[in-house]
């Protein structure tokens, strides 16, 4: 019985680890978002990254080329002012 327990704890365990989170990262193209953006991709293997970024001149996608094609990345443009696409 208790055996059986500790088994399903096990499971339940390793599915809510397992289970992707999303994060919306705000300014994702700027200096600090986009080095966030790939710490968190890199660190986290069960996350997925919405990048909201108006893209003004601050905002550089060249810096996030190399995560660009993933599938737990997408990049949104947008300005955080506007709550209908938020
Ligand atoms: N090489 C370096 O060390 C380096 C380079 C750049 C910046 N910095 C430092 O980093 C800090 C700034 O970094 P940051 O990432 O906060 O700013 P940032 O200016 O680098 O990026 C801001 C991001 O927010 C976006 N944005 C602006 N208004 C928006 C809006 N209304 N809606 C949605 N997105 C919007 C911009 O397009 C941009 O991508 C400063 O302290 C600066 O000195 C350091």
């Amino acid at each position: 019985m208790l055996q059986n327990i500790y088994k399903w704890f096990l499971v339940v365990f390793y599915f809510s680890e397992e289970a992707l989170k999303a994060y919306l990262v705000t300014g994702g193209a700027g200096f600090i978002g986009s080095n966030f953006i790939h710490h968190m991709l890199a660190v986290h293997s069960n996350a997925y990254v919405v990048n909201y970024d108006k893209l003004t001149y601050a905002g550089n996608l060249e810096s996030l080329a190399d995560v660009c094609s993933l599938e737990n990345y997408s990049f949104v443009q947008g300005d955080i002012c506007d709550g209908e696409l938020l």
